[in-house]
């Protein structure tokens, strides 16, 4: 067992709903108790830790704070070496480098090598757990999933579903890509802190049988996240509508196949109409918020607070999208999103942004029991952070006057300079990665 010692925060429940004082649980002197499971046994001040814990080796990170480790909720793994391509926009970046890139997947080795290297990249900036894509390749999945399972990782994923307008080597058929994803399923779903998500790319690359085929999985493994992508750019609405004639907007195709439920996430959803935000509401679907890809790309300014009104409120999560996203960072991700919430008129806090991306997406992939709190029971996924990584971080520190002001100069300052260490199912482990 060990004794982590440090300030501690966890979120207990929205911030946004509850209000700030009641989301969170901060103690400045914190100490969090981790067992021989890799679990947390207890967390709380340091001046209540019971007696049986006193003598337990001790980490003491002194005024860095320990939290939940980054969850992010919308990314690509095979996009990882692409990152900071540059296109027009959504579908040019896609057909110029995103689809070429993909298909080296096809490649078990190239995979086994790519995984390696992401994985790496996650834990350095303390991300702990994601919902991410794959190629349409099952090795490319088999790789991902077999390096995660070796690093005790609770990732969640799924080979990538498209079966038209896109390049021969990067497509599957209604049929095959149905039953890979049933193989793989039977395969990965539940093997340790493994999950298997359905994983339609988008509607621009599947067929009406494909979507029908993609309908019957999720009818067969109600269970199961499903990720897409939705309502990104004008041009892929556009051509959403011209292959799908009968619908009624972009969101009706995938209701119309019955792909709208908890568990079902949609990345950007920026241009949504109040009808489709309505059936988002009244489905319990999520929008992943990807601020530095929407940013990127010029795909639009998504309204955070539109979206969660509070007569239709919509679930909202929070991903990088790498490569559409320009940073692996979790905390660049939430300055984008903070400085999108200007532009719109509304601000995102720091507590709403750290909340987002431990609790909140732990809540929408229904993960709460295991990732995204210290509460005892929990996996020790943790990211020790340090707001006075850099000597400017330090010197604004030292204006920090309260909790939210330290932790808002840390999310708009800080990168993966502020990740001290990432613990994983209580292991610290990026202080053990090469290079
Ligand atoms: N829509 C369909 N595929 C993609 C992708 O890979 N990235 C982004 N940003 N949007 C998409
Ligand atoms: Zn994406």
């Amino acid at each position: 067992m060990h004794l982590i010692k440090a300030k501690t925060l966890s979120f207990i429940d929205d911030p946004g709903i509850v209000g700030e004082e009641r989301s969170y649980r901060f103690h400045e002197k914190g100490a969090v108790v981790i067992d021989d499971e890799g679990l947390i046994a207890w967390s709380g001040a340091a001046s209540d830790l019971p007696e049986t814990y006193r003598d337990l080796p001790v980490t003491d990170y002194g005024r860095k704070i320990v939290m939940p480790g980054f969850i992010d909720a919308h990314l690509h793994f095979p996009q990882y070496r692409m990152i900071a391509a540059f296109g027009k926009d959504l579908l040019d970046w896609l057909n110029r480098y995103t689809f070429v890139e993909e298909q080296r997947y096809a490649d078990y080795e190239f995979a086994q090598m790519a995984a390696t290297k992401f994985l790496d990249e996650l834990i350095r900036n303390g991300i702990t757990s994601c919902l991410a894509f794959s190629t349409i390749h099952p090795v490319a999945l088999d790789a991902l999933f077999e390096e995660a399972q070796k690093r005790g990782m609770a990732l969640v994923s799924g080979k990538t579903m498209m079966d038209c307008n896109a390049p021969k080597g990067l497509s599957d058929t209604a049929e095959t890509g149905y039953r890979q994803s049933k193989e793989l399923i039977d395969k990965w779903h539940g093997v340790g802190r493994l999950q298997y998500a359905i994983t339609p790319r988008f509607a621009v690359t599947s067929s009406e049988a494909q979507l029908e085929a993609t309908g019957a999985l999720k009818r067969e493994y109600p269970d199961l996240v499903l990720q897409t992508h939705l309502s990104e750019n004008h041009a892929e609405i556009a051509a959403v509508a011209n292959s799908f004639p009968w619908s009624k907007d972009y969101t009706d195709v995938y209701d119309h196949y019955g792909l709208l439920s908890e568990k079902a996430f949609f990345a950007h959803g920026i241009h949504l109409s109040e009808r489709e935000l309505a059936r988002m509401s009244e489905t319990g679907a999520a929008i992943v918020h990807c601020p530095t890809s929407n940013n990127f790309l010029g795909s639009g300014l998504f309204r955070y607070h539109h979206a969660r009104e509070a007569g239709r409120p919509v679930s909202v999560a929070v991903g990088s999208d790498v490569g559409g996203g320009t940073n692996h960072s979790t905390l660049a991700t939430l300055r984008d999103a903070y400085v999108v919430s200007q532009l719109v008129g509304h601000r995102i806090t720091a507590f709403d942004a750290f909340y987002l991306s431990t609790l909140g997406n732990a809540r929408l992939l229904h993960l709460d029991h295991e990732i995204g709190s210290l509460a005892a029971g929990h996996s020790a996924d943790l990211v020790v952070l340090d707001p006075e990584a850099t000597p400017i971080m330090a010197t604004r520190h030292a204006l920090s006057g309260s909790l939210h002001d330290e932790l808002f100069a840390l999310m708009i300052m800080g990168d993966d300079r502020a990740v001290t260490e990432t613990w994983i199912a209580g292991k610290a482990v990026k202080n053990e990665l090469a290079g």
